[in-house]
């Protein structure tokens, strides 16, 4: 393509180092539309006479099919989807097909096929969000009323329902979603027309060009167009952090499903045994999720790293940006996938759940609350539950069976009444707190709002 200048063959290690057809092939049905969009507003400018666009668009079209079949051969030679393309389209069409490059740049060309890629990703990602979602919200109103220790630290501290618990992950989800679209409308904009870096002495409607390609508008300055990959960097954070939530749920999954906190039982089609010890069925799929979030928040470190030290406008080290980008996306596709097909199949054990929740100390707090409702500051009120607390470890009696009112008169017989999960449960009507009714209005607001 630049054999004017050169007198001598690129090194087939230089090829082989530089080449990136290996991994943007995957860019080829953007990179037909936008040559199609090219080439018609060359066609509306008078560089192209009707025969020879319409020669160009039916030649690009065939060469998709054949990627499409598995027909089509690439090159190494040819560095990049397209090299391959341009160069195989003149193959077919003859010089019709040299004329295609005109007021464009490869710079240009990668920018816009890669927004298009990034736009039909963020809706498949979306989509997938959106299921793990159902599945969640179904399992949610499954477990509505299945009560559950929360934690802090760890230690279990008051009672939930596993439903709210579920539904936790529902609104991570959902903030998700809202990112991804956010970064949908910021990067859906186009590039084409920017050229190498300066536009071009030959004026193409980029509007039109835009308009073609469903963008919803172009860049306005040509530079910043060429140099630009922060809307690849929001989209891997944005996966990234999706990743992350996914693998907090894993987390609980793995806790949930030991033999000492027996919470969950996954099916056997979403886990796996051990190749020595027969009795083991272990949660892979929550550790794989766990563990290749490592990898999502990698490839967004990578692509920060690549671009921190480059002056605009485009270097080649920009061609880094795609392996960690395919890699995220198809990662976490693949994560969001199996997720919601193991979350739709899991039983929860509930009657281990509502075990684990019995532990008066679990309602330290609501007793405490008791003896505010009856005028005692709260710090007091805490102090004195502490003293309770104490006596009933020291004494191993349960904090239910203390006599209260020996630790200080302000505790009167009615308190005792808070040792109840149901009442302490239907008292957190608050908006967003764990009473049955709440998780069973949540569960409904999330059916009709998905
Ligand atoms: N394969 C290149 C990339 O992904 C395309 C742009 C090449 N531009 C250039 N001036 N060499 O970034």
């Amino acid at each position: 393509m630049w054999k004017g200048r050169f007198t001598q063959d690129t090194s087939t290690l230089v090829e082989k180092f530089g080449e990136s057809i290996s991994y943007d092939w995957r860019l080829f049905p953007h990179d037909i539309a936008g040559s199609i969009a090219h080439a018609r507003a060359q066609f509306k400018a008078g560089l192209l006479n009707q025969e020879e666009f319409d020669s160009i668009e039916k030649g690009l079209r065939e060469i998709e099919a054949d990627i499409i079949a598995g027909n089509f051969e690439f090159r190494t030679s040819l560095e990049d989807i397209h090299m391959n393309i341009e160069s195989e389209l003149t193959r077919r069409i003859g010089a019709a097909g040299g004329k295609l490059h005109t007021a464009r740049s490869r710079n240009d060309q990668v920018a816009t096929d890669t927004r298009l890629y990034c736009r039909t990703q963020i809706d498949a990602i979306s989509s997938a969000v959106l299921t793990l979602q159902k599945v969640l919200v179904e399992q949610a109103g499954r477990y509505a009323e299945t009560v559950m220790p929360g934690y802090t630290h760890l230690q279990r501290g008051q009672p939930v329902t596993v439903g709210h618990h579920l539904l936790a992950y529902v609104e991570m989800l959902q903030r998700d979603k809202a990112r991804l679209s956010d970064c949908r409308s910021r990067l859906n904009i186009s590039p084409l027309g920017s050229g190498a870096l300066a536009g071009s002495t030959i004026n193409l409607d980029r509007e039109a060009i835009a308009a073609e390609l469903g963008f919803d508008g172009v860049t306005h300055n040509s530079m910043d167009a060429i140099a630009a990959r922060d809307h690849i960097a929001e989209l891997l954070f944005t996966i990234s952090m999706c990743g992350v939530h996914l693998s907090r749920l894993s987390e609980d999954l793995i806790l949930w499903c030991t033999s000492e906190f027996g919470f969950v039982q996954l099916s056997d089609a979403h886990t796996t045994g051990s190749s020595l010890m027969p009795q083991k069925k272990n949660p892979d799929v929550c550790e794989i999720t766990r563990g290749k979030t490592g990898r999502l928040v990698g490839n967004l470190m990578n692509l920060l790293v690549a671009m921190k030290g480059l002056p605009i406008t485009y270097n080649r080290d920009l061609q880094e940006d795609k392996p960690p980008l395919f890699d995220s996306v198809d990662t976490i596709l693949l994560v969001l996938a199996v997720n919601a097909e193991m979350i739709a199949a899991m039983e929860m054990c509930e009657e281990k759940c509502l075990a684990a929740a019995s532990d008066p100390m679990l309602l330290a707090t609501d007793l405490a609350d008791a003896l505010v409702k009856s005028g005692v500051p709260f710090r007091s009120a805490h102090e004195l539950v502490g003293r309770a607390v104490a006596e009933s470890i020291q004494r191993n009696v349960p904090l239910d069976q203390l006599d209260l009112g020996k630790i200080d008169p302000a505790y009167t017989d009615e308190m005792k009444s808070v040792f109840s999960l149901e009442v302490a449960l239907k008292a957190r009507t608050n908006i967003g707190a764990p009473s049955f009714e709440n998780v069973k209005r949540e569960v409904e607001r999330w059916r009709s709002c998905l």
